[in-house]
């Protein structure tokens, strides 16, 4: 039946303040990792162990949004599963030549389950000999379901606005699954690991909610970035993804340009374009790069560049002329991407408020591509 709105004013906004609960679902019922949690239906069931042991790369494939999970979790691949991850555009890889590698475990992202270029690149790969597929969707019954070997059904619920929310932040919940249940396969996740990244889990729509709280602080953001033409996103490592997923809202629902760079790429290119009348946003949460990620904002300070400071609970960054900052309220490790990401749907969606665009339905854009 339809989806209602009930107190919500867009459906954007009812998805941003939905992702306490659609991550919790996602997680449901999970007591331990094991790799049988993306077992697939009817006769791929118990499958997964096996395909586990025998795979040794990661090929993610996927549009939008779902690309920029994806490329979140070739951070956690690499990082705690030891598993060489490549992660793919699907309108590029379905269209050139490349390797294949029968040992290779291909991962389509979707939220829909029928974006027309990720199901292509999909059968791309079977075409390459490549019979190990999973997929992390949110739509059981998609065709991306029904053709991947495996899957882990992610439990957002209907999501309506045309920007990505909670489909991604499930998606990331799965694939951190994913990387553990990998770990574990390849003999390098022990028990204490497993235990501290399970209660790290759980407490994540505990951590959601309270960074839903911030958004009266990004009610003021969003009144000057209502006045820019042009804004610009910088993350490093992990969070690099997340600068380009919150420059990519920024474009679709309040059509002022934005683009997203590794911090450390700054100077090889976009300092140049910073001036006074240029926000940047850094998403600067307290891990090993912090202190890389201070320079690179002093450099934009030093052109008269105002920042945007997403930090953390242990961040030492305080606000100053031309520093603004917001306080995520704990530090969350690995896991923080999850985290980080909503104060930045939440700034694009007040933005698009300010500016009056029609949030739900940005102007050329569709919910699912699903012709070419
Ligand atoms: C469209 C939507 C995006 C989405 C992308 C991929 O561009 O507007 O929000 O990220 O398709 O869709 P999928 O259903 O494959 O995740």
């Amino acid at each position: 039946g339809a989806v209602e709105l009930g107190p919500y004013r867009h459906y954007m906004q009812k998805e941003i303040f939905e992702q306490p609960r659609a991550v919790a679902d996602t997680l449901e019922g999970i007591e331990g990792i094991a790799p049988e949690l993306f077992d697939g239906q009817g006769e791929q069931a118990g499958s997964a162990w096996r395909v586990f042991k025998e795979i040794d790369r990661v090929l993610i494939l996927a549009c939008g949004t779902s690309y920029y999970s994806g490329c979140t979790a070739k951070y956690w691949l690499e990082d705690i599963a030891g598993i060489p991850t490549q992660v793919e555009i699907a309108s590029e890889y379905r269209y050139r030549t490349s390797v294949p590698d029968p040992r290779t475990l291909v991962v389509t992202i979707s939220q829909s389950g029928e974006t027309a270029d990720t199901l292509a690149a999909l059968r791309h790969a079977q075409s390459l000999g490549m019979t190990h597929t999973l997929t992390i969707c949110n739509v059981a019954t998609s065709a991306m379901v029904r053709e991947c070997e495996l899957a882990y059904i992610t439990r957002a619920g209907a999501e309506i606005g045309v920007a990505s929310t909670k489909a991604f932040t499930t998606q990331l919940a799965g694939l951190f699954l994913l990387t553990l249940a990998l770990a574990q396969a390849k003999g390098k996740l022990s028990a204490e690991d497993e235990a501290r990244h399970l209660k790290d889990m759980r407490h994540l729509p505990v951590a959601l909610q309270s960074v839903l709280a911030l958004e009266p602080q990004l009610i003021q953001w969003a009144e000057a970035f209502a006045q820019k033409d042009n804004a610009l996103f910088l993350g490093r490592g992990l969070h690099y993804p997340i600068a380009l997923e919150g420059a990519l809202k920024l474009k679709e629902i309040t059509y002022i340009h934005a683009e997203a760079y590794a911090a450390g790429e700054l100077k090889h290119g976009p300092l140049a374009l910073v001036t006074s009348a240029m926000p940047v946003v850094v998403v600067a949460p307290n891990d090993a790069l912090l202190e890389k990620l201070k320079s690179n904002m002093q450099e934009v300070r030093a052109r008269g560049g105002v920042l945007y400071v997403l930090a953390d609970a242990d961040t030492h960054i305080q606000s100053s002329e031309g520093v603004h900052v917001i306080r995520l309220p704990e530090h969350y490790g690995v896991l923080s991407p999850i985290l980080h990401v909503v104060p930045l749907q939440l700034l694009s969606y007040h933005t698009a408020l300010a500016k009056g665009t029609d949030v739900d339905k940005p102007r050329n854009l569709a919910k699912s591509v699903t012709v070419e």
